[in-house]
């Protein structure tokens, strides 16, 4: 295996427009008793008056060398008060490097979770969830309270496995499609969704036990002929004859200019940064190595974000930002203040020692390990396994002398050659209190019936929610027949040929 291709689940048709007003059948919410910072009801208004546009670009699958740059590239601009844009990426733990990872969580950037293997057509068993968080906090340094989000493989999401994010600690969830009449700002599915409720989706308008689990759906644009598109819209209608660039920027403007001129609902741009490189490996049997120039498909997501970022009181920050935000709104003159704004850590944290900042080795101090191993070469902070991760075991012991970190220190300030927390200052202070890793998916159940807070977020014991009162479901929009996000995602994985994670 080669640390080249990245992951590819095909760009996703979402529903077509539908007319009702009621959002979800048996959608039931009362803001008077789901309320703030727990519960929050999902509604197409935004929450304060006046807030700011908020903008999150995401990427998904592994964090390799082969597509860095062009992930990098896109940040290459400013929130209005003059800090680095920030992005969210859904990480896989196979074919990432650790160091990078890393290096992502330094730059202020969301890492979250998005499996271990990526393996169709199911990836959101315990084992996958759980083994991400072990292999990201161990090899990549990053604090288990950080990892605050999942995003389903294929985004192919069950209830069943929406209670179990909620119970492992999860804060938010994002794999859920939003488009025509149900555009709303993060809920928490205590009440359950309102998102993907046409076609086939088995989620929308069932009890999801996943209490104060917050939900930030993905946002879909308007795509050729109206269609809804959701990720990489420039490989549509087809990836050998996907739209034009200037294309591909229109229709990301419009979209984006309906939610700023209207109530502000949050806008996404969801990439697999695979397909925007200099060369994207698209290989078939009779053409293993052909590749396509993706830079100009970069260049049409550039050309939006500049136009998008050029319009007053628009941010581009990651999801835990986005629900950082609705746990207390703010309108968009106050959105500086908060501190889940601020630039960087205050202070700053030591770029000296190996923790994802630039410019360790030349100073002569330590280097990430480079890590060989069957599966190809990655490089840790953390020290080099002994083999291979594997699902069943995602973070093989090390005979490394480096340092973990520990649960007393965020990694921007672990040394993890001497062992020390270079942090001396109150503002630098962490303390872990996220819920231990434990492969043993039976612990989930005995650490809620011992009464323990699992951390990263909500403080979900697993208490079932009432049921939604089914008085409304003659509301649904039953009639309309469009294919949803989770249908068309069963495509899944495309070309032969193309490596697929
Ligand atoms: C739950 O409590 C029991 C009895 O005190 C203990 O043996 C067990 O290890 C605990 N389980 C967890 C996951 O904390
Ligand atoms: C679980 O949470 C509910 C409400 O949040 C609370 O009433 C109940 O006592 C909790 N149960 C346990 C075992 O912590
Ligand atoms: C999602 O996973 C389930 C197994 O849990 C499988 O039966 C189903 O076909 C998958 N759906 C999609 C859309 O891939
Ligand atoms: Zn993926």
């Amino acid at each position: 295996m080669r640390l080249t291709a990245g992951s590819v689940a095909l760009a996703l048709l979402v529903a077509a427009p539908f007319a009702a007003a009621q959002l979800g059948p048996n959608y039931k919410c009362d803001p008077a008793t789901c309320k703030l910072p727990a519960c929050y009801c999902a509604s197409t208004q935004p929450p304060v008056a006046n807030p700011p546009q908020f903008l999150m670009l995401t990427y998904d699958d592994s964090i390799q060398a082969a597509v860095w740059p062009q992930a990098q590239a896109l940040l290459n601009r400013k929130n209005p008060n003059g800090c680095p844009v920030k992005a969210t990426w859904y990480t896989q733990v196979l074919y990432s490097d650790p160091y990078l990872v890393s290096q992502w969580y330094a730059q202020g950037n969301e890492v979250a979770d998005h499996s271990v293997t990526h393996a169709p057509i199911f990836a959101g068993t315990y084992a996958e969830v759980e083994g991400m968080r072990k292999w990201a906090n161990e090899y990549a340094g990053i604090p288990l309270g950080k990892i605050k989000g999942f995003r389903f493989p294929y985004l192919n999401y069950t209830t069943d496995a929406i209670a179990m994010l909620a119970k492992m600690g999860f804060e938010y969830e994002s794999s859920m499609a939003s488009g025509t009449g149900d555009m709303v700002w993060p809920y928490t599915l205590d009440y359950g969704t309102v998102n993907d409720c046409l076609g086939t989706a088995p989620a929308c308008g069932k009890e999801l036990n996943a209490k104060g689990l917050w939900e930030v759906p993905m946002y879909s644009t308007t795509g050729p002929n109206g269609i809804a598109q959701l990720m990489d819209p420039y490989n549509l209608p087809t990836l050998d004859a996907p739209q034009s660039p200037e294309q591909v920027t229109a229709n990301y403007r419009t979209t984006f200019d309906a939610h700023y001129a209207a109530s502000r609902v949050p806008f996404g741009v969801y990439l697999h940064p695979t397909w925007i490189g200099k060369s994207v490996p698209v290989g078939t049997a009779a053409n293993p190595t052909a590749t396509q120039d993706g830079t100009p498909k970069a260049a049409a997501v550039a050309a939006f974000l500049d136009y998008a970022m050029s319009k007053p009181d628009t941010w581009m920050v990651t999801a835990s930002q986005m629900v950082e935000y609705m746990k207390n709104p703010v309108p968009a003159s106050q959105l500086a203040a908060q501190p889940y704004m601020s630039c960087t850590p205050n202070p700053a944290p030591p770029n000296t020692i190996c923790n994802g900042l630039a410019g360790d080795a030349a100073a002569g101090n330590a280097a990430p390990e480079t890590c060989n191993l069957v599966s190809g070469s990655f490089r840790s902070c953390y020290g080099c396994p002994a083999e291979a991760p594997t699902l069943e075991n995602p973070s093989p012991p090390t005979t490394s002398t480096r340092k973990r970190v520990p649960t007393t220190c965020d990694s921007l300030w672990w040394d993890p050659v001497a062992g020390t927390c270079l942090c001396t200052a109150d503002s630098c202070k962490y303390t872990d209190t996220a819920r231990p890793v434990n492969l043993d998916p039976a612990s989930l159940n005995a650490a809620a019936a011992n009464g323990t807070t699992p951390a990263g977020g909500a403080a979900n014991n697993g208490t079932t929610t009432p049921a939604p009162g089914d008085k409304q479901a003659a509301n649904s929009a039953a009639s309309v027949t469009v294919t949803n996000a989770m249908a068309a995602a069963a495509v899944g994985v495309l070309a032969a040929g193309f490596a697929a994670w």
